[in-house]
């Protein structure tokens, strides 16, 4: 039997569709009145906690902290003074905070909890960038559930994540956390994990709320120094930065983060152009802008503000609705009330985004709704998420080279060595991002290969890493000094048929503060690879690595190259699976791989100069110590089949391009490629690049088999934005071309008429 208040509220819905309104338009008008009637009861200072947001501390199923700065902050929650908070995790600790909160203050208002799951959470899936390079949307969706149904079965309602910044810079060591240089492809994925992590339904108890970060331009840090000075044209900004946070705004993403870096010497936190203006006026974004950690008091270090009274009215006049960490709302806000340089209206706005997205996540209904010890049970690391984990690591992986097809590997006839410190490693392949996940779980290489069943001979030949922390908020020791395991892994080297070597980076020596001047292997690995092949120069190289690396020596001598890049928990398995051809790779580098770091920034999608070359003298843009071509361009990968491209044929129909290709797969084994559209303007009234991406397909083909690979590309893709952002459709001739990589040479012509 229904209740007589719930027979109203039917009737009311029915009487409201029938007249035109939508059901989400009902429910959306009943949350604004809600927020109406909220807003009316509060207190200015409570308003101000909502847009506070705290770092968790204590243990709170423990005793309540009784001085110092935890008190102050368990203070602040009992009165209501705090909306969010990030790093309090785990069923337990979330029901005793939130109980505190909703038994204790004033209102109850309940608290969102925020987390980095950007790869993962107990699972760690691949990094975000060898994520990319699988160029597999669905995939990648499928791999943000499994971060996002973990997290919420741990409490967590609120995510960290996509970071959406591109970056031209291997040298950032945020380049791990992206989706590499490409703002079409970047855009694509930003969708990709928006949906993965939100889910259809914000108030499925499976789902948390989504950050599209670090708005904007954070991967254009000068000299790929995290933190550093950002000075981009405002053509780059409108082209290259922000697609990713338009398309992840499009697609519903519930926040947005301010980044650490200024823009045109306005911080980004205190950005009136890029916040109000672009992202709350032109893309009607209503969601919550969330600054970054500390990103408001560092105003003051960049020279920007006085004091954090200044900084908060800076901030929240932006459009920075939550502090998170620099305690200038919460100190400073009323005050700058009262004083008049942020007005009421402007709090009302941003706390009503914040009760929002409360009242989306059906927070206001149920403030325990994340707090199932069953669902935590089950959910927090479900034997399926270790097979979507296996998967997603496979599809990452990039094949860089193979001569003579050395790989897949044939254990059975073969005696194996394997050599280097990372095959035993089962810490570092779970990457940066991995704060949930326990220490030291990954399947390591060897345990991949003890599960396969093939036998070899180790050797660690040099350590990696030496005495000292691994931790993600320390700086790694790296071994430049002790060659004792070079001599034992030459022995066994020498005695091989075949020689599998993992080197590369440790899963730290990327990710946030971690940028390199020098992108060579690391420590004395190099060394260790020239020992090996002085005396076995049959090597399948296994590449672990959170970017790009200038592994040119390698590449000139190791016959066979395999980029695992940082593959999560199943790192081990993953790599076997491809090593032995169970899986055939199918990545394509979502970001340049340069000769040497003396290159950077290096990227597909540059300018034509006015001096191209190669000319007679040395009047053109070149260097005369280096090439300037890259080691392995953007979209570059190998399989063990092969795929030829013919038959370009493109014809315009009404606002799209037709374009379609024939593949063929010509090699003897089935596989996937990633068939890739480029297009190039040819005169235009801003110039474009010589080659930009506007589309892919992943395509399956047997051996010997043939399709045709079509795509239509909307002529607004043929567009471009000038400096205020305006989108620029000029008729011209237009080059498309299509095949396996940025270095596509099928070509044709097309004019473009309006
Ligand atoms: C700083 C990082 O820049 C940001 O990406 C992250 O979400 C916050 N810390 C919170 O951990």
């Amino acid at each position: 039997m229904l209740s007589r208040q719930r027979k109203f509220l039917f009737f009311f819905l029915c009487f409201m569709v029938v007249q035109g309104l939508s059901a989400q338009q009902i429910l959306s008008d009943s949350i604004e009145r809600a927020i109406d009637r909220l807003l009316l009861k509060m207190t200015l200072e409570e308003k101000v906690g909502q847009m506070n947001q705290y770092n968790g501390f204590w243990d709170v199923t423990g005793p309540a902290p009784q001085a110092g700065a935890d008190k102050f902050k368990y203070d602040h929650f009992k009165q209501g003074l705090v909306g969010s908070v990030l790093n309090v995790r785990g069923v337990n600790q979330v029901r005793k905070l939130q109980e505190l909160v909703v038994n204790e203050s004033r209102l109850g208002i309940p608290l969102l909890f925020g987390f980095d799951a950007v790869h993962g959470y107990n699972t760690v899936l691949p990094i975000p960038l060898a994520e990319a390079a699988s160029w597999d949307l669905p995939a990648i969706e499928r791999s943000a559930r499994v971060a996002a149904t973990e997290a919420a079965s741990s409490g967590i309602n609120w995510t960290f994540a996509p970071m959406v910044d591109i970056s031209r810079d291997a040298r950032w060591g945020r380049v791990m956390e992206g989706a590499g240089e490409d703002p079409y492809l970047g855009s694509q994925i930003a969708v990709a994990r928006v949906k993965g992590f939100q889910g259809n339904d914000l108030s499925s108890p499976f789902s948390v709320l989504a950050t599209a970060k670090h708005f904007a331009g954070y991967g254009f840090a000068e000299g790929g120094r995290d933190y550093n000075t950002v000075d981009v044209s405002a053509l780059t900004l409108h082209n290259v930065i922000l697609p990713p946070f338009n398309a992840a705004v499009k697609a519903g993403v519930a926040s947005v983060m301010n980044s650490f870096n200024i823009l045109n010497g306005i911080p980004a936190t205190a950005n009136h152009y890029l916040v109000q203006d672009i992202l709350k006026k032109n893309w009607k974004f209503n969601g919550v802008v969330v600054s970054d950690w500390g990103s408001g008091v560092e105003m003051i270090d960049h020279g920007f503000a006085e004091n954090l009274s200044q900084v908060a009215s800076l901030a929240a006049n932006a459009g920075s609705d939550v502090d998170m960490e620099s305690y200038a709302y919460v100190n400073h806000l009323k005050e700058e009330v009262r004083k008049g340089t942020v007005s009421l209206a402007t709090i009302d706005q941003s706390v009503r985004r914040v009760l929002r997205l409360k009242h989306l996540l059906g927070l206001f209904k149920d403030p325990y709704k994340y707090c199932d010890t069953t669902r935590e049970k089950v959910y927090a690391m479900h034997p399926e998420h270790t097979q979507v984990a296996r998967d997603m690591a496979r599809r990452s992986m990039v094949l860089l080279r193979n001569e003579n097809n050395v790989l897949p590997l044939q254990p059975q006839k073969k005696k194996i060595a394997v050599i280097g410190s990372l095959a035993a490693d089962k810490n570092s392949p779970l990457g940066n991002w991995r704060l949930a996940a326990k220490d030291s779980s990954a399947v390591s290489l060897l345990e991949g290969f003890d599960a396969a069943g093939i036998s070899y001979r180790y050797a660690p030949g040099v350590k990696l890493v030496t005495e000292g922390p691994v931790h993600f908020v320390q700086e790694l020791a790296i071994n430049n000094h002790d060659t004792s395991g070079i001599g034992y892994a030459v022995d066994i080297a020498k005695d091989a048929d075949i020689v599998v070597m993992m080197l590369g980076e440790h899963g730290l020596q990327s990710g946030e503060g971690r940028s390199r001047a020098q992108l060579d292997l690391p420590g004395l690995q190099q060394q260790l690879l020239e020992a090996v092949y002085a005396v076995n120069p049959n090597i399948v190289l296994v590449l672990t690595t959170g970017r790009p690396l200038a592994i040119t020596w390698a590449a000139e001598h190791i016959p066979a190259i395999l980029l695992a890049w940082q593959p999560g928990s199943q790192s081990g398995h993953a790599i076997t699976d491809v090593l032995l051809g169970q899986y055939n790779p199918s990545g394509k580098l979502p970001m340049t791989f340069p000769r040497s770091d003396r290159q950077l920034p290096i990227y597909y999608n540059q300018f034509s100069t006015g001096r191209p070359g190669p000319k007679k003298e040395v009047f053109w843009s070149h260097y005369i110590d280096e090439s300037h071509a890259p080691l392995y361009e953007f979209g570059y990968g190998k399989s063990y089949t092969q795929f030829s491209y013919s038959d370009l044929q493109l014809s315009q129909r009404a606002d799209t391009v037709l374009v379609s290709v024939k593949l063929t797969n010509t090699g003897s084994l089935h596989g996937e490629e990633v068939a890739q559209l480029y297009i190039h303007d040819r005169v235009s009234s801003l110039v474009r690049p010589i080659r930009e991406l506007k589309g892919f397909k992943k395509v399956r083909l047997d051996s010997g088999a043939s399709t045709v690979v079509s795509f239509e590309l909307p002529t607004s893709l043929l567009g471009y934005y000038d400096g205020e952002g305006k989108l620029l459709l000029e008729p011209g001739w237009f080059d498309i071309y299509v095949g396996g990589g940025s270095a596509a040479t099928l070509s044709a012509g097309f004019l473009y008429s309006k």
